[in-house]
C-alpha cells in the first residue's frame, strides 16, 4: 500500500472542498491563485485503497482556471502552517457515544473475573445502559454526548458514526436518534446515524423475542424512516443476542426502507455474522474477534463491498481475543479500525489509541493502521469519495500534527495526542 508524502505542500480549499493539492512557495501561489486557503506544510496522505472493485468514481478534478476566477483577493484566507505535517482527518465508523453513564461497577466485576456474557445474562451490560438511558433526559444525553464529540475532534476525528441501541423501545430509540441528529446539526464534522434497535432483547421481551422483532419492524423502523433519523441500520448478530435468521429478517425490512446495513458480528464466537452480512450486502461487519479463513474468504468474495472493521479497544477492555487483522490484511482484505466508544466494552475515544493497540497487539504496521483509520474506514461508511484522503474533490478534513512522521508517532506514543489542530471542511474546529 502506498503512502504519498509531499514536502512544502499547499492545499487550496473552496467551500470546504479541496480544489488543489500541490507543492510550491506562497509567492508562487500568490502569483497565480485567487482562491481559498493555503497550507505551507508537508502532507502525508493515504492513497486510494487497493484490493477492491467496489465502484468508486474518482472525484472530479477541476482545472486551474476553475478556481477563484470570479473571486477577488479579499476573499482569500492564507493559513501558514509553518511546515507542520498534515494528514487526513480520522474516520471513526463505529461508536455508541450517546449513553447515560459509565458502567464502573461492571468494570470492577470483570476485573474480579466475571465475563461480559455473564454480566449481560444477569441483566447488566446493554440492558443496564438501556435502563439508565430511559431515565435520562434528552438534553442531558445531548450535553454528555457533545463533550465526547468535542474530545474526539481534539484527537483528530472528523468523521463519526454514532449508533442508537440503548433505547430498546420506540420512544427511547427515537430519543437517542434525535440526540444524534442534534449532534449533526451542532458540530462541524461529518456525523452519520445508525439505528441499532436490535442491540439486545429488552427485559420485558426476554421471553417473547419475536414480539420485540415485530416492534422493530412495525413500529421503530417506520417512525425512524419517517423522521429521517438514520443513515444505516445495525444488528448485534451474536451468541445470546440476534440469530443470523433474525438479523436477515430485520435487514430485509430495512432494505425496503432503503437503509443500508452494518453488523456487529463474531465478537463472541463464529456465529454467522459475516455470512449474513455479506449475503445482505452489509457495508461492514464489525468486531470479528472470531474470524476464520471461511469468513475471510467471504469478505474477499464480496470484492470490497463489505468491509471488515476491527475494534481493538473492545478486545483490550474486555480481555477477549483481538481480531486477526494481520491474517486478514495478508489475505488482501481492506481492514478498517474503529473505537467502538461505549460505556460497556470500549470506553476509548481516540483512534490514535486504537492504532497503537492495532500495531502492538494485532501486528499491523503503522502504515496499515493509518489506512485503517482513514481511507478504509471511509469505505465502511461508503464515504470514500468524500473523506479519508487528501485529494481534489474531497472534503478538506485535515490534521495539523505536533511532529513529523505522524504515521509512525501515532501508534508509538500510546495515549499522547499527536494532533495539534483539527480542520474539517476547511475550518479549524
Ligand atoms: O460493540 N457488542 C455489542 N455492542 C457494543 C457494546 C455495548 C455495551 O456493552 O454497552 C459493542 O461492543
Ligand atoms: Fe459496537
Amino acid at each position: 500500500m502506498q503512502l504519498d508524502t509531499l514536502e512544502n505542500a499547499y492545499i487550496i480549499v473552496e467551500d470546504g472542498v479541496i480544489l488543489e493539492v500541490g507543492t510550491g512557495s506562497r509567492a508562487e501561489l500568490e502569483a497565480r491563485t485567487d482562491g481559498a486557503k493555503w497550507g505551507g506544510s508537508s502532507i502525508t496522505n493515504a492513497e486510494k485503497s487497493p484490493g477492491t472493485s467496489h465502484e468508486t468514481s474518482s472525484p472530479e478534478k477541476k482545472s486551474e482556471k476553475d478556481f477563484g476566477s470570479e473571486n477577488s483577493t479579499t476573499n482569500i484566507e492564507w493559513i501558514d502552517l509553518n511546515q507542520a505535517e498534515v494528514m487526513p482527518g480520522l474516520v471513526d465508523s463505529h461508536t455508541h457515544i450517546v449513553f447515560a453513564s459509565p458502567r464502573h461497577e461492571e468494570f470492577a466485576l470483570r476485573i474480579q473475573g466475571a465475563t461480559y456474557e455473564e454480566i449481560a445474562a444477569a441483566g447488566g451490560g446493554i440492558l443496564n445502559s438501556a435502563k439508565k438511558l430511559r431515565e435520562t433526559s434528552e438534553d442531558q444525553l445531548f450535553e454528555d454526548a457533545a463533550k465526547r464529540v468535542q474530545l474526539m475532534m481534539e484527537w483528530g476525528t472528523t468523521t463519526l458514526e454514532i449508533k442508537s441501541g440503548y433505547g430498546l423501545s420506540v420512544e427511547s430509540e427515537l430519543k437517542m436518534l434525535r440526540v444524534i441528529k442534534r449532534l449533526k446539526q451542532t458540530f462541524p464534522i461529518h456525523i452519520k446515524a445508525t439505528f441499532l434497535g436490535a442491540h439486545a432483547f429488552p427485559t420485558e421481551f426476554k421471553q417473547r423475542r419475536d414480539d420485540y422483532i415485530d416492534l422493530i419492524l412495525r413500529d421503530m423502523l417506520p417512525a425512524i424512516v419517517a423522521d429521517e433519523l438514520a443513515d444505516h441500520i445495525d444488528v448485534f448478530c451474536d451468541e445470546g443476542f440476534f440469530t443470523p435468521e433474525q438479523t436477515e429478517q430485520i435487514l430485509l425490512k430495512a432494505q425496503q426502507y432503503g437503509l443500508p446495513a452494518k453488523i456487529h458480528g463474531n465478537e463472541l464466537g463464529l456465529t454467522g455474522g459475516v455470512q449474513v452480512g455479506v449475503k445482505m450486502n452489509a457495508w461492514s461487519v464489525d468486531h470479528l474477534e472470531h474470524c476464520s479463513e471461511v469468513e475471510m474468504e467471504l469478505f474477499r468474495q464480496s470484492n470490497g463491498n463489505t468491509i471488515p472493521v476491527a475494534l481493538p479497544g473492545t478486545s483490550y477492555f474486555l480481555g477477549i481475543p483481538y481480531a486477526p487483522t494481520r491474517k486478514m490484511i495478508d489475505y488482501g482484505l481492506p481492514v478498517a479500525l474503529a473505537t467502538d466508544f461505549n460505556p460497556g466494552s470500549s470506553p476509548v475515544a481516540s483512534l490514535q489509541t486504537v492504532s497503537a493497540l492495532a500495531c502492538t497487539q494485532m501486528k499491523m504496521m503503522p502504515q496499515e493502521a493509518f489506512h485503517a483509520v482513514t481511507c478504509n474506514a471511509a469505505r465502511a461508511l461508503r464515504m470514500e469519495n468524500e473523506v479519508g484522503c487528501l485529494a481534489v474533490g474531497m472534503s478538506a478534513d485535515f490534521l495539523v500534527m505536533k511532529s513529523k512522521d505522524a504515521v509512525k508517532t501515532i501508534p508509538y506514543y500510546l495515549g499522547q495526542n499527536q494532533v495539534q489542530q483539527t480542520y474539517c471542511r476547511g475550518n479549524c474546529v
